[in-house]
């Protein structure tokens, strides 16, 4: 039978020792600050944001929710930004993705202050990262880095394939595995014959966003298997491809009308040694990292230095 990776206890742990941190820094006057940004009404994001904003306040973190209407502008996105670059109660700035589309992204998330960029999706952190600097680097690829570290995991000389080439998790998981000494090989949709390249991987990482994409024999028998994937199927037909005979999925489904897949197969999980499961797997591990990143950058900002690892 295949480990299977609890990414919710291994984030429960996390902000544990995130909020025991918090404790020590409010004991000496600082309390870190997140300052959350949710534009206009897309109910993802809300969900996902409220849930940011509530971690905080059980860590002990200050918080602060900004809502500008869908209708807002780049100009006016821009001048909230270097509001909050300037404040010294805040320590992160978190722009939530998807922006509507009259709003330049690229050039506010370029605005964020480097230091205060909790989601490192600035590109000073992307080259920190890269170049081997400390950095704040992106929640979900520093997510698997500790699913990996804590499940003793070997990193250093494995094969890692990374399927998938995102700024937000591709690429940035790619350099984290490679600075931990793992053989790095990243692929895409011009991969030429990519189930023979996942089949050489000791550690898979799916961040695709197709559901079910990696199938069994895309996997080698006892690989490490990390499913980045979040995909919502809502047919009869989609879950039975993926959970035909799951009596405790079917019972979900039938109740709420959808389930959530991830990037792997579940047949696939089964050919592998140890696996993050979807949901429970990588996803709660994205906010307990933004908040060791907000308490990391509140330590960075005043010169600290950073808790051992
Ligand atoms: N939208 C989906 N995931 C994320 C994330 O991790 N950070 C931000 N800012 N927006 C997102």
């Amino acid at each position: 039978m295949p480990r299977i990776l609890d990414g919710t206890a291994i984030a429960a742990a996390i902000k544990q020792e995130v909020a025991e941190e918090v404790r020590q820094l409010v004991a000496h006057g600082i309390r870190p600050g997140l300052a959350a940004v949710l534009v206009g009404n897309v109910a993802a994001s809300e969900i996902y944001v409220r849930s940011k904003v509530q971690t905080c306040a059980d860590l002990g973190l200050f918080s602060e929710l900004i809502t500008p209407s869908a209708d807002t502008t780049t100009e006016a996105m821009l001048d909230l930004v270097h509001g909050l670059n300037d404040r010294d109660d805040i320590d992160g700035i978190l722009i939530q993705l998807p922006l509507p589309a009259q709003v330049d992204t690229k050039a506010l998330l370029d605005a964020v202050d480097p230091d205060k960029d909790v989601d490192g999706f600035h590109p000073v952190n992307a080259g920190r990262l890269q170049a081997g600097r400390p950095a704040l680097a992106p929640c979900t690829p520093a997510g698997i880095l500790e699913i990996l570290r804590r499940s003793n995991l070997p990193i250093a000389g494995q094969h890692a394939v990374v399927v998938g080439r995102s700024d937000i998790v591709g690429k940035p998981v790619a350099m984290l595995l490679l600075h931990e000494n793992a053989t790095v090989t990243i692929c895409h949709s011009k991969t030429r014959d990519l189930p023979a390249v996942t089949r050489e991987a000791d550690i898979l990482v799916a961040a695709i966003g197709r559901p079910g994409f990696i199938t069994a024999e895309m996997v080698k028998p006892g690989a490490t298997v990390i499913d980045v994937g979040i995909n919502r199927i809502t047919t009869q037909a989609e879950f039975d491809r993926y959970f035909a005979g799951n009596a405790k999925r079917e019972a979900a489904f039938a109740k709420r009308g959808s389930t959530i897949v991830g990037d792997v197969h579940p047949q696939a999980f089964e050919v592998a040694g140890a696996y993050t499961p979807v949901p429970g797997g990588v996803g709660p591990l994205t906010i307990a990292m933004l908040m060791a990143n907000t308490v990391r950058a509140a330590r960075m900002r005043r010169g600290l230095p950073q808790r051992s690892a």
